[in-house]
C-alpha cells in the first residue's frame, strides 16, 4: 500500500521548471508573496527540488536547534560551493563539519577576539585619515575594503591593502556566480566554457592565489603567530590525532576570509543607509557616541556604555539581514506543521522573510531601533530574529562581527556624518548576501566640534 503524503499549499509553477523563474526574477518578493498567500509551510519546486519555505520561528527552531541531527546543507550550496570554499565551515557536515568546528572554534573565543579590537579601529583610522570633509564615497566599496583587510590582519595577520580592489571585484564575481547556481539546477551550463564562467574561474583564481599565498608565506616563515591561520596549520585533532591537510586549510581560511568580511560590509552599509534616511536617529547615536568616547578612539571597553549603538545594528540587521536566506536538506522523513517532509527535500528558511513578518513585528517595514532595548528584546519570539542562525552551526562569527561593527561605525561617527547623496534608487540585492544595489553614495561632513578643535589648534600654532 502507497501512503499519499499531503503537501503544503504554493505557487504552481510550470512542469519540470517549477518556480525557477519567479525565484530569479524577485527572489525576496516571491518568498514574501508565498508566505502572504499560504502561510507558515509553503511549497514549490526548483526544477527538480521539492522547496518546503518555512515562515514560522518555531519551525526554524526545530531545523536550527532542537534537531540539527537531522538535516545537512543542500547538495546545491555544496556544488556551489565545490571550487570555490570547498568544504569549509560553512559548506561541510556530520563528522568533518564537527572536528573543523572544535578547530577553529578558538580562534573565536571572546578574550582572543578582544585582541582584534585595537586592529578594528586603528584600520578604520587609517581610512578616515584618507578622507577629506565634503568628500563623496561609494559605502559598500569602502565597508568592503575595510572589513576585507581587517579579516586578513586579525585572522591571518597580512596586508592586503594593495590587493583589495582585485579581491574584491573577483568576490563579486564569485557571489553572483554563486548565487546564481543555488537557485539555478542546471548543471550543464556551469561546464560550458561562456563569458560567464570564464569570468567566475578568473575571479576564483585571483582569491584562490590570495589565499595560497597567505598559507605559503606562514609555512615558510615556520613561525606560530598565534592568530588563526597558524592554529590551522599546526592543529592537531585531540580524537584522532590527525592533522588537516593543505586543501582543508585553503577551504577553512577561504570560507572565513569571504564569510569574514562580506556579511560584516554589507550590515555596516545598510546601517550607514538606514542613519542617513533616519537623521534624528543618527543625532541621537551620535550623540551617544561623542559624549562617551570624547574624541580618543573608541575602545573594546566602550561597547558596553554604548547601548544604543548596538540597538541600530540590530534593528539594521533586522530590515537588511546580511545572510537573507538559509537551507537545509532533509536526512530522513520530518514531521512539521501537519505535514511530513520528505527524506531529500530542501527546507528554506529566509531571514529577511521572517524579520518582516507583521505577525512578530509591528510595522515591519519601519526602522525603529527602541524594539532591541532591553525591555523590549525579551518580548520578541525565539527565531522571529536569527540575523547569524542558530543551534551548533550558529555563525562562529558572531561577536567578532558585532564588535567589529560597534567599532568601525563608532569610530566613523564620532568624527563624520555620512548623508545620502540625494537622488538614489537604493534596492536589496539577493545573492548570498543582501547587497545594497547599486552601491550607495554618501557624502562625508566633518562634526563641527572637529571642525572647532582643528582651527583652534590652527590658531594656536
Ligand atoms: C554581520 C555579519 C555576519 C552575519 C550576518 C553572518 C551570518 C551567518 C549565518 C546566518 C550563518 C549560519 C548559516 C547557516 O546556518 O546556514 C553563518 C555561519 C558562519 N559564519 Fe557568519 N555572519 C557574519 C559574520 C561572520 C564573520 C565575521 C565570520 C568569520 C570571521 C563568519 C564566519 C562564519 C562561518 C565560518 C560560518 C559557518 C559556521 C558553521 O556552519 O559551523 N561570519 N554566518
Amino acid at each position: 500500500m502507497t501512503t499519499i503524503t499531503k503537501r503544503p499549499p504554493g505557487p504552481k509553477g510550470l512542469p519540470f521548471l517549477g518556480s525557477i523563474r519567479q525565484m530569479l526574477q524577485d527572489r525576496i518578493g516571491f518568498l514574501t508573496a508565498n508566505r502572504d498567500q499560504f502561510g507558515d509551510i509553503v511549497y514549490f519546486q526548483l526544477g527538480s527540488r521539492h522547496i518546503y519555505q518555512l515562515n514560522n520561528p518555531e519551525y526554524v527552531q526545530y531545523v536550527l536547534v532542537k534537531h540539527p541531527e537531522q538535516f545537512q546543507k543542500t547538495p546545491a550550496l555544496k556544488r556551489a560551493a565545490q571550487d570555490s570554499i570547498g568544504q569549509g565551515l560553512l559548506t561541510s557536515d556530520g563528522e568533518l563539519h564537527k572536528r573543523q568546528r572544535r578547530l577553529v572554534q578558538p580562534a573565536f573565543h571572546h578574550k582572543r577576539i578582544a585582541a582584534y579590537a585595537d586592529t578594528m579601529v586603528n584600520y578604520t583610522d587609517d581610512m578616515l585619515h584618507e578622507c577629506r570633509d565634503s568628500q563623496q564615497i561609494s559605502l559598500l566599496n569602502e565597508m568592503m575594503h575595510l572589513t576585507m583587510r581587517i579579516v586578513a590582519k586579525t585572522l591571518f595577520d597580512t596586508d592586503v591593502t594593495d590587493k583589495a580592489d582585485s579581491i574584491g571585484a573577483a568576490i563579486s564575481i564569485g557571489i553572483e556566480a554563486t548565487a546564481d547556481r543555488v537557485s539555478r539546477p542546471m548543471q550543464l551550463m556551469e561546464k560550458l566554457p561562456t563569458a560567464t564562467n570564464r569570468k567566475r574561474r578568473n575571479a576564483l583564481k585571483v582569491i584562490d592565489e590570495t589565499i595560497n599565498h597567505f598559507i605559503d608565506e606562514r609555512k615558510a616563515s615556520d613561525e606560530d603567530k598565534g592568530d588563526l591561520l597558524s592554529m590551522l596549520l599546526m592543529a592537531v585533532d585531540e580524537q584522532d590525532g590527525g592533522q588537516m591537510t593543505n586543501k582543508q586549510v585553503k577551504d577553512e581560511a577561504m570560507t572565513l576570509f569571504v564569510a569574514g568580511h562580506e556579511t560584516t560590509a554589507n550590515a555596516l552599509a545598510w546601517t550607514f543607509y538606514l542613519l542617513g534616511k533616519h537623521p534624528e536617529i543618527e543625532r541621537k547615536l551620535a550623540e551617544e557616541i561623542t559624549t562617551t568616547i570624547q574624541g580618543r578612539l573608541p575602545a573594546l571597553a566602550d561597547l558596553p556604555k554604548l547601548p544604543y549603538l548596538e540597538m541600530v545594528i540590530k534593528e539594521s540587521m533586522r530590515m537588511y539581514p546580511p545572510a537573507w536566506t538559509t537551507s537545509r536538506e532533509a536526512q530522513e522523513d520530518i514531521e512539521l506543521g501537519g505535514y511530513t517532509i520528505p527524506k531529500g527535500s530542501t527546507l528554506m528558511m529566509s531571514m529577511y522573510v521572517i524579520h518582516h513578518d507583521a505577525r512578530y513585528w509591528e510595522q515591519p517595514d519601519e526602522f525603529h531601533p527602541e524594539r532591541f532595548a532591553a525591555a523590549n528584546e525579551e518580548h520578541i519570539p525565539k527565531y522571529a530574529y536569527f540575523p547569524f542562525g542558530g543551534g551548533p552551526r550558529v555563525c562562529v562569527g558572531n561577536q567578532f562581527a558585532m564588535m567589529e561593527a560597534q567599532l568601525i561605525l563608532a569610530t566613523i561617527l564620532q568624527r563624520y556624518q555620512l548623508s545620502l547623496v540625494p537622488g538614489q534608487d537604493i534596492k536589496p540585492n539577493p545573492l548570498v548576501t543582501l547587497r545594497p544595489q547599486p552601491d550607495i553614495q554618501m557624502s562625508l561632513t566633518k562634526r563641527e566640534s572637529l571642525k572647532q578643535a582643528e582651527t583652534a589648534l590652527t590658531l594656536s600654532a
